[in-house]
Formats: structure tokens, C-alpha cells, sequence
């Protein structure tokens, strides 16, 4: 059985007031749009084709990387119309299943359960009862309790517009069937359009029993019109996840105060503060702990390692039992080794420090090797960059850097050399030896400090 899915994203969004189509809007860090996809990759979808409407090249743009079809809608006929649009291109799928793109928290096990129903018949429906059903189209069942139509709001009596079984809209469809069906749709209605929701008539007066399956949660057929909408699904979302990672073994000071904007990986016992936010793909070792208002992006953080208050870590590696922070920024290709220090106000790039090194205080380190057991002084900078390129910076073991001074780059600091604070190096240093570049201190005698004048009257 080949699956086919139909993810229909053709609709204006205009509730959202935006620039950006409505599905590229970001849950979780991800669009509307990429959640539904991952979502029918999931489900093994052998065909993904996405309708889009007008102005949705930008959208194409976005998932050139995706292996999807896309299905221009010029006119927004109708959620008949859209499917019809898009079943040619939907090569020798066996069945088909529709989705939206503006609804994104639908889960894969209710999809699988919606699959299973659908191969004891042609067609199952993924219903909801809502304690509110305004605007859904409603699920009229017969005196035995078997789905016979769907009635559209617009177009229901008062009898129909009592019933609180709503239809999400998401369905699982025989192929040939939908075909069939869809060709036999009108657009006689309330609202002229091609429904979707007429192949259930048709269907039920072919002799098929219509299957309806339920979602685990509401939020998973809840659809994104605006950004109240949109922030209510991610706060769903985020508790969620939330609650996985406590149940897994992590504290989380306040599950409220934590979002998790792609993949988080963790050891046992993690501590997590409140306001932290983890993007991209992200390792937590053993008995890490991350401070409050920290963001980490891409980054592995190795056991044990504490990460204080208010740090920026983006596309680092930290090695265990290290302490980073309070205020450090480990940028891009930060590589550090087991038993490091960087301390507050410092900014680390594409560099590799050793074992047990210490950044302290108010440092720039960019583009530079350091090897193990060094010290770096406070407001030392690796002066990397002369306007044009950059240059890299080598320091040795045991090495010690006297606050306050630039290693100019290209530069080499030997092993178990000193550097003398406030000095300024351009030159290579030896190994195991003080070096240090200072204007000699002076004391001018008899010197005044200047004082106020008096103001005139
Ligand atoms: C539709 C269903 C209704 C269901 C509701 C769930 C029909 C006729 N009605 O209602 O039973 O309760 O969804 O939310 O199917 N779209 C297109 N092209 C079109 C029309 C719609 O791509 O020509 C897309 C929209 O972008 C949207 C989705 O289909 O993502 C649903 O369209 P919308 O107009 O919001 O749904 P309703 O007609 O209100
Ligand atoms: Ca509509």
C-alpha cells in the first residue's frame, strides 16, 4: 500500500497581518509548514504534494531542500477543488491522505490509528466533539450511529448545527475512490464552492462505511489562523516537550520558563533553570547544569559541565566538569577540553582550548589553539583581525598572559612562556620565558593637578 499525501496551504492567512505566508510562520522554531511535512515523512508518505495559492512562491523557495510536489491553486475554489488540483501529481500512490498546512501539532500516532481504520474501508475521517462547533463543518450520523454526510456551517438547519462532533478536516481516502468521488462533486452550496467534505455523501451512497477515528489531543487538528492562535499551540507544544524531558530524568526549575526549539539531548540528572531557550540540535551530559537565561544552539556540553547565569552558546563543544559563565558568549567553533574556565564578559570564537585552561575575565579569544594549563588574564584580546583577514593565534601549555594584553596575530606564544601584563606581542615568544613589550613608568616631579577657576560674578 502506497501513501500519498495532500498538505493544503493554499489559503490567503490574512488574519495573520504579515509579510510572510502564514505556513512559514515559526512553531518551535520550525514553520507551520515543515511540522506537517516532517509529520507525513513520518507516516511514510511516498508522495508529498503541497497546494499552494497565490504568492506562494516564497513558500517553494523555502523547502527547495524537500523532497515534495507542488500544486499551484490559482483560485481558491474550495477544499474539493484544492485536492483535485493536486491528485495528478500524485504518481501510483494507493491511497491518499489530506492534511493542512496550518495545522501543525497533528501527531503521527493519530495519523497511523486514521491508516489502520482506513484499510478496513475506503474512507476514514478524523472527527472531534467540540464543546463549541462553531464554524466546522458537522458529522451527521444515522439512527445506527454510522457516519452519513458532513454538513458545512453555512449551509447546516438548526437540527445539524446542534451537533458538536466536528469534522478536522484530515481524512484517509482510497485513491481510486477519491477520483471517483471528487469528479462527482458540485459546487451547488451556501458558499459556491467544491467541498471536500461531499465525497462522505458519496461515499456512504456507494455502500462504503465511513470510518471516523478521534485525535489524542484538540491542539493536534487545531488550524493557525492568527498569532493568538499560533501562540496558544506553542505553549502546548512547549509543555509537551516539556514534561517529556521531566519525565526523562530533567529538572526543570519552571516547566513554563523553558522553550526547546528543536532536539534536545540529555544524561541523567540535568539541571535546567528558568528562561533558558535551546535551539537546533543540542547534548546535555551527565549532571550538566544550565543557569537561568542561558540560550545554547547546536552546542554539546559535556558531563558535568555547570553552565552559569546568562550565557550565549552557539555551535560549541564544552568538555566535561568545565564551568562557563556567568555572561560568556562561546561563539561558532568553540572547541573547549575537559576542566576549562571562561568566565563572565568573555567571547570565544572558532578556537581550541585545552585542559584546565582558564579565560576569566573580560577576554576576546578568536581564532586561536591553547593548548592545556593556560591562563589567560583579564581584557587580554587575540587581535585576529587587521580590517582585511584573519589571522590565527598559537599559545603553548603552561602558558600565562599578563592582564590587559593583545596577542597580535599571527602569533605564536611557546610553552611555559610568560607574558608580562599590558604588553602588546607580535612576535613569537620563546618558551619558558618572561617576555613582555611596556613603556617604562615615569614620575614627573612637581606636577600640579589642575584646578577649577573660579566663576565670575
Ligand atoms: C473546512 C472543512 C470543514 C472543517 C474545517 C476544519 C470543507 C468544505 N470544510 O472548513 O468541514 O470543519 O475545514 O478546519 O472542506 N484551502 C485550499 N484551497 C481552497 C480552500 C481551502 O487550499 O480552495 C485550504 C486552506 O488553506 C486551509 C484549508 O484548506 O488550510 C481549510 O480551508 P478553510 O477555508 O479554512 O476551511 P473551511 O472551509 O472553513
Ligand atoms: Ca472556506
Amino acid at each position: 500500500m502506497k501513501l500519498g499525501v495532500v498538505i493544503l496551504a493554499a489559503g490567503q492567512g490574512s488574519r495573520m497581518r504579515s509579510n510572510l505566508p502564514k505556513v512559514l510562520h515559526k512553531l518551535a522554531g520550525k514553520s507551520l509548514l515543515a511540522h506537517v511535512v516532517d509529520t507525513a515523512e513520518a507516516i511514510h508518505s511516498e508522495h508529498t504534494t503541497v497546494v499552494y495559492g497565490h504568492g506562494g512562491e516564497q513558500v517553494k523557495v523555502a523547502f527547495s531542500q524537500r523532497q515534495l510536489e507542488w500544486c499551484e491553486q490559482k483560485e481558491q475554489l474550495g477544499t474539493g477543488h484544492a485536492v483535485m488540483q493536486a491528485v495528478p501529481a500524485l504518481g501510483s500512490v494507493d491511497s491518499v491522505m489530506v492534511l493542512y498546512g496550518d495545522v501543525p501539532l497533528i501527531a503521527e500516532e493519530t495519523l497511523n490509528r486514521l491508516l489502520e481504520a482506513a484499510k478496513e474501508t475506503e474512507l476514514a475521517l478524523l472527527t472531534v466533539t467540540l464543546e463549541n462547533p462553531t464554524g466546522y463543518g458537522r458529522i451527521v450520523r444515522d439512527a445506527a450511529g454510522r457516519v452519513c454526510k458532513i454538513v458545512e456551517q453555512k449551509d447546516a438547519n438548526a437540527t445539524e448545527l446542534a451537533i458538536k462532533e466536528v469534522n478536522t478536516g484530515i481524512m484517509a481516502i482510497n485513491r481510486a475512490c477519491l477520483e471517483k468521488w471528487l469528479e462527482r462533486t458540485n459546487n451547488r452550496n451556501a458558499q459556491s464552492e467544491y467541498y471536500l467534505t461531499d465525497i462522505i455523501e458519496l461515499a456512504v451512497s456507494d455502500g462504503v462505511d465511513v470510518a471516523a477515528v478521534s485525535p489524542v489531543s484538540e491542539e493536534e487538528v487545531m488550524g493557525v489562523n492568527d498569532r493568538v492562535q499560533l501562540a496558544h499551540l506553542e505553549r502546548h507544544y512547549q509543555h509537551d516537550q516539556s514534561e517529556q524531558l521531566m519525565r526523562s530524568g530533567v529538572t526543570l526549575a519552571d516547566p513554563n520558563r523553558f522553550d526547546l526549539r528543536g532536539s534536545l539531548i540529555t544524561g541523567r540528572d540535568v539541571l535546567i533553570d528558568i528562561n533558558v531557550v535551546i535551539e537546533g540540535d543540542v547534548e546535555l551530559g551527565d549532571g550538566v547544569s544550565i543557569g537561568p537565561n542561558c540560550t545554547l544552539k547546536n552546542s554539546k556540553i559535556a558531563a558535568n559541565t555547570k553552565i552559569l547565569a546568562n550565557c550565549v552558546i552557539d555551535d560549541a563543544e564544552v568538555g566535561v566538569a568545565s564551568v562557563i559563565g556567568p555572561f560568556a558568549r562561546l561563539r561558532p567553533g568553540t572547541r573547549l577540553a575537559e576542566k576549562t574556565k571562561i568566565g563572565n564578559f568573555v567571547e570565544i570564537k572558532k578556537s581550541d582550548i585545552g585542559v584546565g585552561s582558564k579565560v576569566n575575565h573580560l577576554s576576546y579569544v578568536g581564532d586561536a589553539t591553547i593548548g592545556s594549563n593556560v591562563n589567560i588574564g583579564a581584557g587580554v584580546i587575540t587581535c585576529n583581525y587587521d580590517g582585511a583577514n584573519k589571522f590565527h593565534t598559537i599559545i603553548g601549555d603552561d602558558v600565562f598572559i599578563g592582564s590587559d594584553s593583545q596577542l597580535v596575530a599571527p602569533v605564536k606564544i611557546g610553552s611555559g612562556s610568560t607574558i608580562g601584563a599590558g604588553s602588546t606581542i607580535t612576535r613569537e615568544t620563546p618558551a619558558g620565558k618572561l617576555s613582555l613589550s611596556r613603556s617604562k613608568q615615569i614620575t614627573i616631579d612637581g606636577w600640579l593637578r589642575p584646578v577649577k577657576k573660579p566663576k565670575d560674578k
